[in-house]
C-alpha cells in the first residue's frame, strides 16, 4: 500500500494539493486511512478532508471532492467485493472533477510504483477519525467532515424532499432499504428515516460492518436474496432498494416485483421532470453499450441523444464534463447523473422515491405504464462460469472470425442484420477503445452482446447479454426467461457455446 499511494503521490505531484479521503468501512479501512494520513503530511499535503469514521460512499466522495474543489480524492473500496481478513481490499484515486481517475494516469501510477524505491511517512500516533474538527500537523490541516451531512444536502437540492415526506407521512406508504452492512447504511438512516420520515427499521443492516456481516454486499436479486424475498412475500412493502459495499449501485423493487436496471434508467430520464433538479430539462442521455436499450427510446422521443459507450464510468464522466449528457447508466445496477461523476445507489433510490412521491402509483402500474407508451425491452444476462480462458477466447475468436459473413443469414427463424465488434472513439478526447464486445443484432429488436471477462490468469467468464423489444403491450406481461427463450437458443447456436465451453445452460442468469 505504501509503495501504491508513493507512486501515487509522484504522479500527481501531490506537495501543496488538497485530498479527500475516506472508505466503505472494509477491514482494513482505518488502518489504511493511518497510513495514508501519515504519508499525506511527510509529502506536504496542504490538506485533508476525511469523511467520520473513515467513512465515505464513493458517490460522496465524488460530491465531496467537487464541492471543496480538492485536487482528488482516495477511496478505499472493492465495491460490490466481500470484505474481510481473507477477502477485497482496494485503492480508488479520483481526479478533480469527482470521477475515476483515466487510464493515462493510472498506467503512469502503476509504472511509477513499479520503478519506486521509497515512501516519505512520519511517525505520529494515528488521529481520532471519529470527532468531526480541524487540525494542523506539520504543513498538512486535516479536517474530519460530516461527509452524511454533505451529501444529504445536496440530495435535498435535487429532490422534493417534502413530497417525499408526505408520501411516507401518508401512513400508507411503506418501503425497505437493504444496505448490505456496507456504507450506505449511515447515509440511508439520515435521509429515509430521520429526514423524510420512513419508519425506524425501514433501513435493515444498516450498520457498515468490515466484513459486511460474511455477506457479498451486491444489490441483485442473488446477493441480496433477503431484500428479494421479502418484496414478494404476500406482505411486501411498497418498495425496496438495496445498494452495494461503496453506495454506487442500486436494485429497485416494488411488491412482487423487481425493475431491471435498463428500464429503471429509462423510467429516470422519461420522469425527469418531474423531479426538481432536472426540470431544466435534459440534455442527452448515455449508457454503456451491453445496456437494454430501453433508454434509447425515451432519448429518442425527447429529441436528445443517446451515446452508447463501453463499460466504465469514465466514459460517462467525460460527456458529463462536457454536458453532454444529463444521465447515464449501465446493465450492472449503475445509474447517474451530472449531479456527480459516479453511479450513485441512494440517489437512484431517491429518484424513485420522488417519482412515486408524484404520481402517487405503485412501482408496477409506472413501470407497465412507461411498456405501454415506449415498448418493452425484455432484458437478460446469461454467465457461463468458470470456464478456461483459453476456451472463453476460443469463443469469441471463432465468432469474431464469423461477423463479416454474418448479416442477411438466418438462424432459427430470424435473420441476422448487423455484427460488429464493439469500439469507441471518445467524443471528448477521442481516445479510441477497441474489442469491447461483440455486438450482433437480429429482426424483431433482438439483439445478442459476448463479452469475456478474466476473472484470473486461468478462469474466465462468457457473458452473454440477451435483449428483445416487445411493442405489444398484451405481450409485455411475460416472463422474461420465456420471452428471451428463443434469444438465448440463438445466442448458444451462433457462438457454439456448449461445444467450445463444455456447458450447456449458463451458470447464472441475471
Ligand atoms: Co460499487
Amino acid at each position: 500500500m505504501e509503495n501504491f499511494i508513493q507512486a501515487l503521490f509522484d504522479t500527481i505531484v501531490i506537495e501543496g494539493k488538497t485530498l479527500v479521503l475516506g472508505g466503505d468501512g472494509r477491514f482494513y479501512n482505518r488502518e489504511a486511512i493511518q497510513i495514508i494520513v501519515r504519508m499525506a503530511i511527510a509529502n506536504k499535503v496542504a490538506k485533508l478532508l476525511i469523511g467520520r469514521n473513515g467513512i465515505l460512499s464513493t458517490p460522496a466522495a465524488s460530491h465531496l471532492i467537487r464541492k471543496f474543489d480538492a485536487d482528488g480524492g482516495i477511496i478505499l473500496s472493492a465495491s460490490h467485493n466481500p470484505g474481510g481478513p481473507a477477502a477485497d481490499f482496494g485503492i480508488k484515486y479520483n481526479s478533480s472533477n469527482g470521477g475515476p481517475a483515466n487510464t493515462t494516469l493510472t498506467d503512469k501510477f502503476y509504472e511509477a510504483a513499479c520503478q519506486i524505491s521509497y515512501y516519505n511517512i512520519v511517525e505520529i500516533a494515528d488521529i481520532d477519525l471519529d470527532t468531526l474538527r480541524k487540525e494542523t500537523i506539520g504543513d498538512t490541516i486535516i479536517e474530519v467532515i460530516d461527509s452524511v451531512a454533505e451529501y444529504s444536502t445536496l440530495m435535498e437540492h435535487l429532490f422534493d424532499f417534502d413530497r417525499i415526506h408526505h408520501l411516507f407521512n401518508s401512513g400508507v406508504f411503506h418501503a425497505r432499504f437493504d444496505a448490505m452492512n456496507a456504507v450506505t447504511g449511515p447515509y440511508a438512516k439520515t435521509i429515509l428515516e430521520k429526514k423524510l420520515g420512513a419508519n425506524q427499521g425501514s433501513v435493515v443492516r444498516g450498520t457498515p460492518l468490515e466484513d459486511f456481516g460474511g455477506g457479498h454486499p451486491d444489490p441483485n436479486p442473488i446477493y441480496a436474496a433477503g431484500l428479494y424475498e421479502h418484496m414478494f412475500a404476500p406482505d411486501a412493502p411498497d418498495f425496496g432498494a438495496a445498494s452495494d459495499g461503496d453506495g454506487d449501485r442500486n436494485m429497485i423493487m416494488g411488491k412482487q416485483f423487481m425493475v431491471s436496471p435498463g428500464d429503471s434508467l429509462a423510467i429516470i430520464v422519461a420522469n425527469a421532470n418531474r423531479v426538481p433538479g432536472y426540470r431544466d430539462g435534459v440534455v442527452g442521455v448515455a449508457r454503456s453499450m451491453p445496456t437494454s436499450r430501453a433508454v434509447d427510446r425515451v432519448a429518442a422521443y425527447m429529441g436528445v441523444e443517446c451515446f452508447e459507450t463501453p463499460t466504465g464510468w469514465k466514459y460517462f464522466s467525460n460527456l458529463l464534463d462536457q454536458r453532454l449528457i444529463t444521465f447515464c447508466g449501465e446493465e450492472s445496477f449503475g445509474t447517474g447523473s451530472d449531479h456527480l461523476r459516479e453511479k450513485d445507489g441512494l440517489w437512484a433510490v431517491l429518484f424513485w422515491l420522488n417519482i412515486l412521491a408524484e404520481r402517487q402509483q405503485s412501482v408496477n402500474d409506472i413501470v407497465q405504464q412507461h411498456w405501454h407508451a415506449f415498448g418493452r425491452h425484455f432484458y437478460c444476462r446469461h454467465d457461463y462460469e468458470g470456464i478456461s480462458l483459453k476456451r472463453g477466447e476460443n469463443v469469441i475468436a471463432q465468432l469474431s472470425e464469423q461477423l463479416p459473413k454474418l448479416s442477411g443469414k438466418h438462424i432459427n427463424g430470424h435473420e441476422i442484420i448487423a455484427g460488429d465488434n464493439f469500439s469507441y472513439v471518445d467524443p471528448v478526447d477521442n481516445s479510441v477503445s477497441e474489442n469491447q464486445g461483440l455486438r450482433i443484432v437480429l429482426d424483431n429488436g433482438i439483439r445478442i452482446i459476448y463479452r469475456l471477462s478474466g476473472t484470473s490468469t486461468e478462469a474466465a467468464t462468457l457473458r452473454v447479454y440477451l435483449e428483445r423489444f416487445e411493442p405489444k403491450p398484451e405481450k409485455q406481461l411475460l416472463d422474461t426467461q420465456l420471452a428471451l427463450a428463443d434469444v438465448a437458443k440463438i445466442s448458444r447456436t451462433l457462438a457454439k457455446i456448449s461445444e467450445l465451453t463444455g456447458l450447456n445452460e449458463p451458470t447464472l442468469i441475471v
